[in-house]
């Protein structure tokens, strides 16, 4: 396939990398004001968690979307995978996005996931940063 071909697949991971920050944002501020509210012992809005969840499964149905972007361009360009340490850095946020709904699902059963659950989402916005950075590079290899 020929080069330019493959702008309007980069195109969509650019968009579906933005949606995806601002969906990070937005599990931050709900994130943050369930564990304001239940560390005050209020009674929790079930629309706030269910706002949470919403966008938390948002958010894994992006990064699956992404994962497959950058595997199906990548061998339709190449035929084999891992050009750069974009592929690296495009599986830990996977991972980690994995990771933290798993531990999502344990919180109400077990009180240290709730600990984990935040710990993966730090270092996840850390793996954004790099996931971003090296795609971003990547990309400029492709663009006239
Ligand atoms: C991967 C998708 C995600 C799912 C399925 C998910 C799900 C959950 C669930 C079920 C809870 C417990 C709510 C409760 O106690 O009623 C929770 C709490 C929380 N989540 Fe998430 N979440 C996700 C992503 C994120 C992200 C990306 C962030 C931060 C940027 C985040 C921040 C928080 C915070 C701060 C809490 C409150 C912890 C506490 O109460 O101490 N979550 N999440
Ligand atoms: C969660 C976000 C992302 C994930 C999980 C992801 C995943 C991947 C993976 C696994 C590959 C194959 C890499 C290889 O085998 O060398 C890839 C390739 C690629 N990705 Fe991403 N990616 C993400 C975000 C982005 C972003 C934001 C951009 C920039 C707009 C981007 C642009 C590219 C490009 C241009 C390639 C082709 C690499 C090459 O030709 O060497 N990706 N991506």
């Amino acid at each position: 396939m020929d080069l330019p071909s493959f702008i309007w697949l980069w195109r969509i991971a650019a968009w579906s990398m933005g949606l995806s920050l601002a969906v990070y944002l937005g599990l931050l501020l709900t994130g943050s004001s369930v564990w304001y509210v239940r560390s005050h012992q209020k009674s929790q809005p079930g629309w706030l968690r269910f706002i949470h969840l919403l966008l938390g499964g948002a958010l894994v149905a992006l990064v699956l979307l992404l994962l497959s972007i950058g595997i199906i361009g990548t061998l339709g360009e190449h035929g084999n995978l891992g050009h750069s340490w974009h592929l690296g850095a495009g599986l830990l946020v996977v991972s980690l996005v994995l990771a933290s709904m798993g531990a999502a699902t344990q919180i109400a059963s077990r009180p240290w996931a709730r600990s984990l659950h935040v710990v993966l989402n730090a270092l996840l916005f850390v793996a954004f940063a790099a996931v971003s950075y090296s795609g971003w590079t990547v990309v400029q290899q492709y663009l006239p």
